[in-house]
């Protein structure tokens, strides 16, 4: 049995289908079913044996302390948090709440359960609490610098990456002080279906669609390094089942892009597969604002530590997998309607009620 803390976002979603799809281990969500959550991701899975959705805050110590007690898991995979660096420089508080303080709770009530489990006993050896982390923990890189690794020294500078540095900390310090069998990985830029589209990839994709401008912040020549979520999913699985208790692993797709040049190249993936009409072209709709304040110039992951150590590499290039998420966007129109249109707030509502 598998504890997935925010199962009904973008990652967790992946996550929890991909396993569901590949193997038959029961999995619980934890998930407060904020905005960025969309519990109709899960749809196909609910009512069947061996999948529970809770919807709850990973602050609840209560909670979290009998959903452990009543499931039993063999491993916590924590990707709970708030996760937009715009959205933390409008409004921090929840950030920490979540991320650090949530955090703080979900260790210490592991540390109960784990404890609880018999000194040595093989389900006690067999836990780990994996905690999903970034790689704007270590800051920025300029454009010569030698892309971050597991030795990286820590250098966060929005509100969302020192919550999540914070939390990385906590989670390190529950493995020193406590033995608590910790593992974090800190992997780059996402992208594939189920993001909420106040992301880059999918905000501009519904933009485009819409036929509405296009924001690139800045100049536009900022560079994140991509990867789709189902390498980083498979890269999580392979992290829990092999990696030692206190490792941290970086995840990277080594596919580093200026955000101009992919926001181009989302344009003219339009254009081949849903042309505008009368010859207008996406890349028209591209406007540039005003920067994102402390904005990090440049993320790069080199992830040789995996591909080495755990044999990992990621199974999708770049091209084929920006290709296959637009048409996933494309193919599932009603998905951006609901949650853009707030209709899955309403059905969370009528769904969950005061719980969520
Ligand atoms: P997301 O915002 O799409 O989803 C977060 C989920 O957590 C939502 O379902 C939300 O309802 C839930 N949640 C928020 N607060 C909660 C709380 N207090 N209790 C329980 N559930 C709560 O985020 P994502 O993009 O899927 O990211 C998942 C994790 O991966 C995050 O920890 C993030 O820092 C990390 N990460 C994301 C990326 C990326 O590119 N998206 C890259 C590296 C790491
Ligand atoms: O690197 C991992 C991180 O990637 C994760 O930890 C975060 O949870 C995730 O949100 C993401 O952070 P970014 O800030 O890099 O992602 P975002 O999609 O918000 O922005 C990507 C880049 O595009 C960034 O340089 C800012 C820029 N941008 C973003 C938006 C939303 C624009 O130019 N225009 C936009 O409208």
């Amino acid at each position: 049995m598998l504890l997935v803390t925010g199962g009904a976002g973008f990652i967790g979603t992946n996550f929890v289908l991909q396993q569901a799809a590949q193997t038959a281990e029961p999995i619980v969500v934890l998930d407060k079913l904020t905005y960025a959550a969309n519990p109709a991701n899960l749809a196909a899975l609910r009512g069947k044996a061996g999948f529970e959705l809770e919807p709850g805050d990973i602050g609840d110590r209560a909670l979290v302390a009998a959903l452990l007690e009543r499931y039993q898991p063999r491993a916590i995979v924590h990707f709970a948090a708030e996760s937009h660096v715009d959205r933390s420089i409008a409004e921090s508080d929840a950030f920490v709440r979540t991320n650090v303080l949530g955090t703080h709770v979900l260790l210490e009530e592991a540390r109960r359960y784990w404890s609880g489990l018999g000194s040595a006993s093989p389900a006690q050896k067999a836990f780990r609490f994996l905690h999903v982390s970034t790689d704007e923990v270590f800051g920025s890189l300029g454009a010569e610098d030698p892309a971050f690794h597991e030795r990286s020294p820590y250098a966060p500078n929005s509100p969302y990456s020192a919550s999540k540095a914070a939390s990385d900390h906590l989670v390190r310090a529950w493995f020193h002080t406590y033995g608590l069998p910790t593992i974090i990985t800190n992997c780059s830029n996402n992208y594939g279906p189920y993001q909420f589209p106040e992301k880059l990839i999918p905000l501009t994709i519904h933009r485009a669609l819409a036929g509405a401008p296009i924001p690139v912040y800045g100049d536009g020549s900022n560079v994140r390094d991509w990867l789709h979520v189902s390498d980083h999913c498979s890269a999580l699985v392979r992290v829990l089942d092999q990696s030692p208790p206190g490792e941290s692993w970086v995840i990277g797709g080594n596919a580093e892009r200026r955000n101009l040049d992919l926001v181009q190249t989302l344009c003219s993936v339009l254009d081949r597969l849903r042309p505008r009409g009368a010859g207008a072209r996406y890349a028209e709709l591209i406007t540039f604002v005003t920067d994102r304040p402390g904005h990090d110039q440049r993320y790069a992951i080199d992830a040789t530590r995996l591909r080495e150590e755990l044999g990992w590499t990621p199974s999708w290039s770049f091209t084929d997998g920006l290709e296959q998420t637009v048409r996933w966007y494309l193919d599932h129109p009603e998905w951006m309607a609901d949650v853009t249109s707030g209709r899955y707030r309403e059905w969370i509502d009528q769904q969950y009620g005061a719980r969520a």
